[in-house]
């Protein structure tokens, strides 16, 4: 199968007004459309991304100024000279990718949710990670029905004036503000919640075009894994390659249009390995968080033996800073042995995540 033709179906994806058009027939769609490639996409004379220094990664966007994840927020980053922006990505109900930190709308009031009294019984309890949490879940929304909400700055010590402001936006559109910037911008989406995804969201919805006709069926899918059907996972790496996102890290492809794919989930990124050979970062919690997959411990993931095997598949490891170095009573402590186990290895450090307040500079902003 090959994916070079896979710009193509922007434009029929855009014109049916469907999310996702299976790979599997991606060389019929080819065949049968004539439009030009959007001209973004073919920008040559675009500011390279430098690399000469570490890489300056907007996380949730400028989130101190505008709500998290939002266009207004990934725009002011990119004007404040980020490298890459960074994003965490759901599904909604309809199986659409949406770039949002919580399944829940209503976790630290970041959404005006609780204003729609048309959702007011819309509230679930749900396991997530071992916990039951009870909100307005991601998954039993629309994409129609969350484009409705408004996102509000998460923290009460920030600015408060854009809260309601600024909509939800998918993965496309995170996507196009990136490749809509003058200058070489790359992106850094993170698999979120994939087992939570996974078990609720359990199709992804996929068509097929006859070729020749509008025709349109519902189908379902070969997974790369041989089953039916899609996974998050399958979504997610289809979404980049329809946009042109592929290659190593640091080759010809990779440069012009950059992008890490980071997870928390080892069984995510093992399985993407087979899907794309964009760079991954393998992502680690706090000592005392379990892998929501493997149920593997921060020591298990940290161990000798488990960096030799993650090595063949990440280029680096995306840890919480106070894994790095401790704190004790909000002064820096110790320093930990996990940068020079990575450096040994050849493998990159991302750290998350640094703020200018110190109020709260925690993984959870
Ligand atoms: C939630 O955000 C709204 C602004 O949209 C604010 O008026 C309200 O006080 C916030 N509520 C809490 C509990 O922080
Ligand atoms: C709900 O609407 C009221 C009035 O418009 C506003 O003051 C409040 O902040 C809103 N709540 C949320 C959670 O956004
Ligand atoms: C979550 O709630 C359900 C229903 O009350 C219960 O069966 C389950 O054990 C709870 N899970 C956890 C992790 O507390
Ligand atoms: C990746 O592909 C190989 C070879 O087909 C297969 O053995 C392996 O199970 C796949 N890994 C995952 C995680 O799907
Ligand atoms: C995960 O591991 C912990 C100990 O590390 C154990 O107590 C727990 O039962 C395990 N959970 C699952 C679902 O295997």
């Amino acid at each position: 199968m090959t994916f070079s033709k896979i710009n193509v179906n922007i434009d029929v994806v855009h014109l049916t007004g469907f999310e996702v058009v299976p790979f599997l027939i991606l060389l019929t769609i080819a065949g049968c459309v004539g439009r030009p490639l959007p001209s973004k996409l073919d920008d040559v004379d675009k500011q390279p991304l430098q690399t000469s220094r570490p890489y300056n990664i907007a996380h949730r966007g400028s989130n101190g100024e505008f709500p998290e994840e939002t266009a207004a927020a990934y725009m002011r980053a990119i004007g404040e000279g980020a490298d890459f922006i960074e994003t965490e990505i759901l599904a909604s109900k309809d199986g659409v990718l949406i770039c949002s930190h919580d399944v829940t709308f209503d976790l630290d009031n970041r959404t005006n949710i609780a204003n729609f009294s048309q959702f007011a019984d819309r509230k679930r309890t749900y396991e997530v990670q071992g916990v039951n949490m009870t909100g307005w879940f991601v998954v039993d929304f629309t994409l129609e029905e969350l484009k409705l909400l408004g996102v509000n700055q998460r923290f009460s010590f920030r600015d408060q004036q854009y809260n309601g402001k600024f909509p939800i936006i998918t993965f496309k559109e995170y996507i196009s503000i990136a490749l809509d910037a003058k200058r070489v911008v790359g992106i850094y989406p993170e698999i979120k919640n994939p087992v939570f995804i996974n078990k609720h969201v359990s199709d992804f919805p996929c068509v097929i075009i006859i070729l020749g006709s509008k025709k349109i069926i519902p189908t379902q899918l070969i997974r790369s894994n041989g089953q039916m059907g899609k996974k998050f996972e399958d979504k997610f790496v289809e979404t980049l390659m329809k946009f042109a996102y592929k290659g190593s890290y640091m080759s010809k492809e990779w440069l012009k249009q950059p992008a890490f794919v980071q997870s928390f989930a080892p069984t995510s990124l093992t399985y993407i390995a087979n899907l794309t050979d964009l760079p991954k970062i393998f992502l680690i919690h706090d000592v005392t968080v379990l892998k929501e997959d493997t149920n593997q411990t921060y020591y298990d993931i940290t161990s000798d033996s488990y960096l030799d095997f993650m090595k063949n598949y990440v280029v680096g490891i995306g840890p919480w800073k106070d894994t790095i170095v401790t704190t004790k009573n909000n002064y820096l402590n110790e320093v930990t042995d996990l940068v020079a186990k990575a450096h040994a290895r050849g493998l990159q450090v991302h750290i998350f995540s640094w703020c200018m307040m110190s109020k709260i500079c925690e993984h959870s902003q």
